[in-house]
């Protein structure tokens, strides 16, 4: 079989060939997320995912997370094929699902838990964890106790307790406001310095692609393709106000508006 031998260094972070899903294969509700995805993600790369909604963003998340099976294809971590989740993968969502009768450490180490590592080992690792975000001093609250921004930065903590080699983020800003989120970025480009992982972002903002990325990866409407690949080249720390950054914003937006258009006319013809 050809995808049993694919051309590529089992050093790269993440491998797509041919990637694709259709929800409920072979049911009458059969319905097409996304198709034939190629893509190679190198160690301590920065991708964003950028497309219309509804185009397939999430879907590849859980695709590469070994959440959900590909039904075209197939996906390579670090040499190994993707088919189930692994620590070595931690995606983070819009919405922090933390445990709310646990405190934060307790939180933040619940997947070492699971492995069977001590208290005093668990309580060590999410200190360390929670240092890196900055929340060190908050251990023993509770997520009630928590505003938005800080629950998020709990979730990047316990996505790093797992010491990931690949952090998959779907829209994981997107509940905050526009200062914070701001702010969440810096913090997670410190974050994914020091971490050496590579991180995926999903959003349909182009300002924080352009913010954050390495590379863009544009998708088209559903079913989501791969529409093209914008390497942002910008120095970081980043001048988001200087002229190449707003040409960037400015090709984003021409390459986004066709595909928005196109979605919006699909979901107008489903819904009619
Ligand atoms: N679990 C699911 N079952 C059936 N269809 C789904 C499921 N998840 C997503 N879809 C559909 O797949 C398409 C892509 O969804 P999604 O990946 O969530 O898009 P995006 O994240 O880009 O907004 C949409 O048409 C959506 O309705
Ligand atoms: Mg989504």
């Amino acid at each position: 079989m050809a995808f049993d031998a694919p051309h590529f260094s089992s050093r790269t972070a993440v491998v797509c060939r041919g990637a694709g899903k259709t929800w409920a294969a072979g049911t009458k509700r059969a319905h097409e997320a996304l198709r034939d995805v190629d893509l190679d993600i190198a160690p301590g790369e920065f991708v964003v995912f950028l497309g219309p909604s509804g185009c397939g963003k999430s879907t590849l998340l859980y695709l590469i997370a070994g959440l959900e099976d590909a039904t075209d294809g197939a996906i390579w971590s670090f040499g190994d094929k993707v088919e189930t989740p692994s620590p070595q993968r931690s995606l983070i969502f819009q919405e922090t699902s933390l445990f709310p009768w646990l405190t934060v450490w307790q939180n933040v180490s619940f997947g070492l838990a699971i492995r069977g590592a001590s208290q005093a080992e668990r309580r060590r690792v999410a200190a360390e964890a929670l240092q890196r975000v900055g929340l060190k001093a908050a251990m023993d609250k509770r997520p009630d106790e928590l505003s938005g921004g800080m629950r998020q930065r709990v979730a990047v903590a316990r996505a790093l307790a797992m010491r990931p080699k690949v952090l998959l983020m779907d829209e994981p800003f997107a509940a905050l406001d526009v200062q914070t989120r701001a702010r969440m970025q810096d913090f997670l480009l410190d974050v994914w310095r020091d971490s050496g992982a590579s991180v995926l972002f999903v959003t349909h903002h182009i300002d924080e692609a352009v913010a954050l990325a390495d590379r863009v990866v544009v998708f088209t409407a559903r079913p989501g393709r791969i529409k093209t690949i914008v390497p942002i080249d910008l120095p970081r720390p980043r001048n988001l106000f200087s002229r190449e950054a707003e040409a960037l914003r400015i090709q984003l937006t021409d390459l986004l508006r066709d595909e928005v258009d196109r979605a919006f006319a699909e979901q107008e013809a489903m819904t009619a």
